[in-house]
């Protein structure tokens, strides 16, 4: 066995006794809820092209796949820990996002920062990455073409990390990886499953900085996460 097999075998049993400890498995007696975390957390793991985040990174590479590479000034891969048990998922790099390669820095960025405290997280214990890599220009909706062409990536760095909890914002990043056309206000506020992962739809922070009379039910998203998060913790 090679050193980075054994390291990755390490690694696997980590994960998995951390994951026994955290849905309160003791010996071999577990209960079916625990069972079904078990079976989708054994789901999550098993992608056979699972890469490493640099390996995507590399892939990525100085992306000329569509339109956008002419207009951005850089790629906005992702940011966090990479091993976060809780990713959120935006739509597309803004302004800010575009000049410093990082996602959610902006704006809706510092609204984002605040749901992350809200919820007794850091930007640093969590990944935090967008549908789509490049800004569009003007900040447009991204085109289908365009989700098309970049969402592989998104996915494969889902894989990477295999979270146990997703949090998408918005109706894109929703939409994309739940495969529905269904408006965001129909999707929010309740579990969704994504490859065994639980997924919570809410709003945008974008869409909350125009309409703050939202935040309330954005908060109602947060505080079925961290019920559902705290009870595997
Ligand atoms: N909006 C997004 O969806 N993503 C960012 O990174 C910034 C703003």
């Amino acid at each position: 066995m090679t050193a980075i097999r054994l390291i990755e075998t390490i690694d696997d049993l980590t994960r998995t006794l951390r994951f026994l400890k955290r849905t309160g498995c003791q010996g071999f007696s577990c209960s079916e809820a625990s069972l079904t975390r078990l079976d989708n957390w054994g789901q999550a793991r098993s992608w056979p092209d699972r890469q490493t985040l640099a390996d995507i990174r590399a892939e990525l590479g100085n992306c000329r796949r569509c339109r956008l590479a002419k207009s951005r000034r850089q790629i906005v891969f992702g940011g966090g820990d990479p091993g976060a048990r809780l990713v959120f998922v935006g739509e597309a790099p803004g302004y800010e996002e575009d000049l410093k390669g990082e996602p959610f820095i902006g704006p809706a960025g510092r609204l984002l920062t605040k749901i992350i405290h809200a919820i007794d997280m850091t930007r640093e214990t969590v990944y935090i990455l967008n549908v789509i890599k490049c800004r569009p220009p003007q900040n447009r909706n991204p085109l289908p073409d365009e989700v098309e062409t970049c969402a592989p990536f998104m996915i494969k760095q889902i894989r990477s990390i295999a979270p146990e909890f997703i949090c998408t914002l918005g109706k894109f990043a929703a939409q994309t990886l739940l495969q529905t056309d269904q408006p965001i206000s129909r999707l929010r506020g309740r579990f969704y499953d994504y490859e065994g992962i639980q997924l919570m739809p809410t709003f945008h922070p974008s869409y909350l900085l125009h309409n703050p009379g939202k935040k309330r039910e954005v908060w109602q998203d947060m505080q079925k996460l961290m019920a559902v998060m705290k009870k595997v913790d």
